[in-house]
This record gives C-alpha cells, structure tokens and sequence, in this order.
C-alpha cells in the first residue's frame, strides 16, 4: 500500500506554509509524503464569495456554509480517484487527538481534513458525509482548550501522522525507540550531551559508564518516573 495522501481544506491557507520546512518540507520535496493545501474560498458562492452565515436560533458569531465545504471535499476526492478516504473534521467538541489515532491515520490511504473556524461547520456536513459511501468520518479535538480555528489543530495532527510514514525519519531508530522500548505511556527519559559538566551540572555517570545494559535499566526507570509524575500532575 503507498502512503498516506492527504488535503486540507481551510480558508487560511497561507496557515500551512511550515509545512514547506523542516523534515515534512524534505518529505514533501522528495515525494514521500504528499500533501496538498486548498483554498476554501475557491468554493465559495455568489458575488460576495461568502463562505459563512449567521446561525439560526440566534447567537454569537457565523457558522461555515454546508455548500463550499461539500464542493471542496468532492473536488479533492475527484483529484485523488482514491475510492475511500476519512474525513477529518477539525473541532474542540470531536474525540481527542492521540498518538493511537496517529497511527491509525497514518496507514491510511486518503484523509481529507476540514479546517473551520471554532463556531464551527454547519453540522449537516458531518451528518451527509457520514452516509455517503466511501466516507468515514471523525470529528477531532486536539485538547481540552479552545483554539480560533482548526488550522492549528490540523498542523499538530500533520506532524505527528508524517513522521510515522515510512522514509519521512532519516534515521527510523527514533520511532523505534519511541514505540517498543520505554514503558506505557509516551515519555521518554531525560538526554545529555557534552559537555560532561555544565554550569556545575553534571551527566549522570551511568551514562558515561560504557555499560549498555545498566544505561538502558537506567534509562527504563527514568522514564517511568517521568510518567508517574505527569499522572499525579494530570490526575489521569
Ligand atoms: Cl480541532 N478546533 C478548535 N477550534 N479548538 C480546538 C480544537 C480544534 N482542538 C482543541 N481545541
């Protein structure tokens, strides 16, 4: 199966220009991964290009239009001719972002992620989608805390589905080490570098001791620690 593909779709397109740098630019640049940005506005109607409306029932704010959301949505579908794709819908009401959930999107074919502002898509979107064939779709939050707009949340969720596509990491070892070898939970343990002494500060010595087996117990017990102390902090 070849990589995931992926569009985003927002009408802040100039929002995604970091994804140009850095390893995703690289990754980009040389075909592995192939993402493509699109501008929602070139799906908006009528004279005035209006892509929002007031909500009925009254409030706050607009609510993003159901019909350049489904043209935008159809036209990258009927670029990619890929039969399936998911459909990520950007929203602090959608279940919550995780590296499980990373994986999962990152050995998928096509995901289509729709980037709105926080008073959010008229829900029809979700609601159609949902029962059109082909589509599977998931609303997602990236944490408890609001954000503007789902362009953000949607750059979190890039990075870390990229970096698990295969030939994305120079050097696949960091996943590796990131996956199999440190305890439940994500943490990894503190790292050092010369030099040995620094402002009184010193590398611990195990480190410097040249035994692989003490410096990987070591490393295992650190990192555990580490994850007791952000459960008693986040209560979780
Ligand atoms: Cl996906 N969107 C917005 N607007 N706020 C958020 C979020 C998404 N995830 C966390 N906060």
């Amino acid at each position: 199966m070849s990589n995931v593909k992926c569009d985003v779709i927002s009408i802040f397109p100039e929002y995604f220009l970091p994804l140009k740098l850095s390893i995703i630019g690289k990754a980009r640049e040389s075909g592995i991964l192939d993402i493509q940005i699109h501008d929602l506005r070139d799906q908006a109607i009528g004279v005035h290009k209006s892509v929002d409306d007031t909500p009925y029932g009254g409030g706050a704010g607009m609510v993003m239009s159901p019909e350049p959301w489904a043209r935008a949505i159809e036209q990258v579908c009927d670029q990619r001719n890929i039969p399936l794709r998911t459909l990520v819908i950007l929203t602090p009401a959608g279940e919550k972002f995780t590296q499980a959930m990373a994986r999962e999107f990152s050995q998928t074919e096509h995901l289509i992620f729709a980037s709105g502002r926080y008073e959010g898509i008229d829900q029809r979107v979700t609601d159609y989608y949902r029962a059109q064939p082909g589509f599977t779709v998931r609303e997602v939050s990236i944490g408890d805390y609001v954000l503007n707009g789902g362009e953000v949340a949607t750059l979190v969720m890039l990075e870390s589905i990229a970096r698990l596509v295969p030939g994305v990491l120079g050097n696949p070892d960091s996943l590796l080490e990131e996956s199999h070898s440190l305890p439940q939970g994500n943490l990894e343990y503190p790292t050092y570098t010369k030099p040995a002494s620094w402002r009184g500060l010193d590398v611990p010595e195990v480190l410097l001791s040249g035994n692989h087996s003490l410096i990987h117990s070591w490393r295992m017990q650190e990192a555990a620690l580490r994850s007791e102390r952000i459960s008693r902090q986040t209560g979780e």
